[in-house]
């Protein structure tokens, strides 16, 4: 393999043969293939794109780069989800215990915040004493006696793709379909799954927020995830307004726990029980035939329809609840902390926020509320940051609400009277009023193989 030559073909829009990519690759890992080339490579891959071959070759070898989990011995199938990421996305603590309670074994690594966007890892940090850094072996241990485990990915996992996306993120080279799709997946196939549902995020909390490469986005890691041998579906969910009410680590967390406890915002709820009744469907079947995701359409919505009612029931029963504080003990965390009523990271000031105008509720910008987490310290800028997990947003108000004068829309929950201000000012500027209402609906669409 001649570096500059592959990078060559496909800057002319060459098909490349699995073994050019598979070798390109691996060259780059045992340091043969030099960052300059890899760079240069990436940028030509943005431009002219990888076919579904490539693609496959290119999730292979990053998959096989590193450690892969054997879970092969538990008594029923590994299923997993991946969110793309949004604003008071929560749903994962919720979901994680509710489908293990449905029967599925759930070994889910998830990310830390970065951008505008919250982390799973960050928001189950809130729990004093849960560890997120349980090494392979340990996990796979609790995934075996809880049902589940949530940890972050570990350095053994998809170290190409460690080093891979470190250099996109630098070089201008991460707003690529093929290169996101193979990313994902070779992180989430190491978890050995038989059955992955993917949460595509829609709109202008979005990562992508143009709908047209989501759709691509979601499209492609159906297909690509499907030819590995997992049976995978990808739901198209609304990011145009924050999920639920809390924005912010600790805020979200109660959230989700209420959640488990069967109350909850309704969005969130619904989300959640359908995710698991969708995970449910692809991993144990219907009463009838197991189904695959290339299951027609209308048979796949009827056993999901099936599971709705017994996911809601896993919830309100508070069996979902015992199991999330089974694995809260499995982890070291406190289950006692999650037992009380009381926020899980109280704020030095909790303000509310009462509305200046009257009308209709036009829209709610998830980015802005997003954005000013990080700016007040629940977020971070670069890796590493420290993340203060008690601030955040109640936004009590959402697309089609009509409010008056001196109505409560939220509260801010921040450490000082000056961030208070502040988060004052974003919580009001981040709510529309006036106008027409035209939320997306909170589930636009699955996206099945393709032809389905
Ligand atoms: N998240 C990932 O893990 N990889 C990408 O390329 C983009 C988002």
């Amino acid at each position: 393999m001649i570096p500059d030559r592959v990078i060559a073909r496909k800057r002319d829009g060459a098909r490349l043969e699995p073994d050019e990519v598979r070798d390109f690759f691996l060259g780059y890992h045992r340091g043969e293939v030099e960052e300059y080339q890899m760079s240069a490579f990436l940028m030509a891959v943005l431009f002219r794109g990888l076919e579904l071959t490539e693609l496959e070759a290119l999730l292979d070898v990053m998959l096989h780069s590193g450690a892969t989990l054997d879970l092969g011995h538990l008594p029923g199938p590994r299923a997993d989800k991946h969110s793309t990421g949004g604003v008071g996305d929560k749903v994962s603590i919720a979901l994680a215990p509710l489908a293990a309670e449905l029967g599925m074994f759930v070994p889910m690594m998830s990310g830390r915040a970065l951008g505008h966007t919250g982390g799973t890892l960050d928001k189950l940090e809130a729990i004093p004493g849960f560890r997120t850094d349980l090494d392979l072996t340990a996990f796979a241990e609790v995934v075996e006696r809880v049902g589940y485990g949530m940890i972050g990915q570990t350095e053994e996992i998809a170290p190409i793709d460690r080093r891979t996306y470190a250099l996109r993120s630098v070089t201008g080279t991460v707003p690529c379909i093929p290169l996101i799709a193979a990313s994902i997946l070779s992180k989430k196939l190491a978890e050995g799954l038989d059955v992955l549902l993917l949460d595509v995020k829609v709109g202008d909390g979005a990562f992508l927020t143009d709908r047209a490469m989501s759709d691509a986005l979601a499209a492609t890691m159906v297909d690509l995830a499907n030819v590995h041998g997992v049976r995978t579906v990808a739901l198209q969910t609304a990011m145009d307004r924050p999920l639920g009410v809390a924005v912010g680590n600790g805020l979200e967390t109660d959230e989700a726990i209420a959640t488990l406890r069967g109350g909850g915002p309704s969005d969130l709820r619904e989300l959640v029980v359908r995710q698991a009744a969708e995970m449910a469907a692809l991993a144990l079947g219907s009463d009838a035939l197991p189904l695959g995701a290339d299951a027609p359409r209308d048979e796949l919505d009827a056993a999901v329809a099936a599971w709705i009612p017994r996911a809601a029931e896993a919830l309100d029963s508070g069996a979902a609840f015992e199991r999330f504080l089974r694995s809260v003990e499995a982890q070291g965390g406190q289950p006692g902390a999650c037992e009380s009523d009381g926020p899980l990271a109280p704020a030095e000031v909790v303000r509310e926020v009462t509305a200046e105008a009257s009308g209709l509720v036009s829209s709610v910008d998830p980015r802005a509320l997003g954005a000013a987490v990080v700016e007040l310290g629940g977020g971070r800028s670069r890796l590493g940051d420290a993340i203060d997990h008690s601030v955040g947003f109640e936004v009590r108000v959402g697309p089609g609400d009509r409010i008056e004068v001196g109505d409560v829309i939220g509260r801010v929950h921040v450490p000082s009277e000056d961030a208070a201000l502040r988060a004052e000012t974003v919580l009001r500027g981040a709510i529309s009023v006036g106008g027409e209402a035209s939320p997306l609906p909170l589930v636009i669409g699955r996206v099945q193989p393709s032809g389905r």
